[in-house]
């Protein structure tokens, strides 16, 4: 078999069988087949599209590229959510935590940000202290003893997707719907879910910016699941404005705590609620949705999620003082609010802009390996729909100089649009796909 071979299949829409796609990534993976290649069949794939059974042996190529994990033995049901990526998306923050205090133990491997779209891992850093990379023997024990693991990818798990994904980062090869399930999926597999939770952005902050597309990611990804014998739930929420207020890393921490001690955005704490029930009914713990629901609200409510929160950051040396002192996060010196220029509805808060403005602050990297500042970002204070007075604040910039803050507001004035005509606050959630 040769590359060249399987990039002119792809290119003229010929269906690669299970073995060539297996051939493909195991040469890219050791390096046999050069970058240039693979650049040039991710294009081929993006252009031409793959069959679901192309799907699949990609996935599984992509899982069995290294390492992966048992967790038959470790817990009853290895239960996992993904987000496919979005603009203020903390959820993992809050629900992950009202999971395990249900009583559902939660190992959970994060990325970091990509593009305008936040990562998890750069978030829990900016906790002081806390330590995202763990052995697999120290996931393996905190998963027992504590129930609850948030940490990175170890480097022997779907190596084959770290490589690829960096490459389509700079190829414009991201947004196919194929190599998204296939990515997503491998790495679930790979790390030993059994059943998931996968919350499918949608709309301009998203990868998928209609619901149809969404659908269809999310469909793919159901079936993938299917195959491989896993309990797959979709979730289709909306990303066209960031969700709950925060956009950075530690403004995001601390609105996550305050959902935590019960407060917080209201439609964040729905959409957290919303998620954990779908988690734990999946679980097996909950006769029903609505009983899961009622679970995942005490967890909250009685402050269970807290506590787990708490045991989370100790046990990965993090300062957990933090949780009753939000204060020791890290604070940008700078803060500039942006004023509603009229009065009216607020008929856009564009989360890609606003996401952008976060990276251009800091928040996130132009490149892979950038440094970022944990204490900078935006938040957003109203929601589409909201009648606002003239005056009334839009955002406030959290900035490391003047000129930063500047800037950013600069680009954050084409993020809102004001209508005179009364406007429907957008849904948080858009359908859900078994
Ligand atoms: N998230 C992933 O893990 N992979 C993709 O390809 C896109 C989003």
């Amino acid at each position: 078999m040769r590359a060249v071979d399987l990039i002119v299949k792809k290119r003229d829409r010929g269906e690669l069988t299970p073995d060539e796609i297996a051939f493909f990534v195991r040469g890219f993976t050791t390096g046999e087949i050069p970058d240039y290649q693979v650049a040039a069949w991710a294009m081929a794939i993006l252009l031409r599209g793959m069959t679901p059974a192309e799907t699949y042996a990609l996935t599984l190529a992509l899982a069995n590229s290294g390492d992966r994990i048992d967790l038959t033995g470790v817990v009853p049901i290895a239960v996992d959510k993904h987000s496919t990526g979005g603009v203020g998306d903390k959820t993992t923050l809050v629900v992950e935590p009202i999971v395990a205090a249900c009583g559902v133990p939660v190992g959970k491997m994060s990325g970091r940000g990509l593009g305008f779209s936040g990562g998890t891992l750069d978030k829990m850093e900016s906790i002081p202290g806390f330590r995202v990379t763990l052995t697999t023997q120290e996931f393996l024990e905190q998963l027992r003893t504590v129930g609850l693991v948030l940490c990175g990818q170890t480097a022997e798990l779907a190596p084959a997707d770290g490589k690829l994904y960096a490459l389509r980062d700079v190829t414009g090869t991201v947004p196919s719907i194929p190599l998204i399930a296939s990515s997503v999926m491998s790495k679930k597999i790979a790390s030993g879910a059994q059943a998931i939770v996968l919350d499918v952005k949608v709309g301009v902050g998203a990868f998928m910016p209609t619901v149809p597309e969404a659908s269809r990611l999310a469909r793919l990804m159901v079936e993938i699941g299917r195959r491989s014998g896993l309990r797959v739930v979709a979730l289709l929420s909306d990303m066209n404005q960031p969700l709950g207020c925060a956009v950075g890393n530690a403004l995001e921490v601390r609105e996550a705590l305050e959902t935590l001690h019960g407060a917080g955005p209201e439609d964040f704490r729905e959409h957290c609620l919303h998620v954990a029930a779908h988690m734990i009914h999946l679980s097996g713990r909950g006769t029903s949705l609505r009983a899961a629901r009622l679970l995942a609200n005490e967890a909250l409510g009685s402050g269970a999620a807290k506590a787990k929160f708490r045991a989370l950051i100790e046990a990965q040396g993090g300062d957990a003082r933090v949780v009753d002192q939000p204060d020791l996060l890290p604070q940008a010196p700078v803060q500039v609010s942006l004023m509603a220029p009229k009065a009216g509805n607020l008929a856009r808060a564009d989360a890609r802009v606003i996401g952008m403005t976060a990276v251009a602050l800091g928040a996130g990297r132009a490149r892979k390996g950038d440094p970022i500042d944990p204490a900078v970002g935006v938040v957003v204070h109203a929601r589409v729909g909201d009648r606002l007075s003239a005056g009334a604040p839009l955002c406030t910039v959290h900035a490391a100089g003047e000129s930063k803050a500047r800037e950013a507001m600069e680009q954050l004035e084409t993020a809102f649009r004001l209508s005179s005509r009364s406007v429907p606050a957008l849904p948080l959630f858009y359908r859900t796909l078994r």
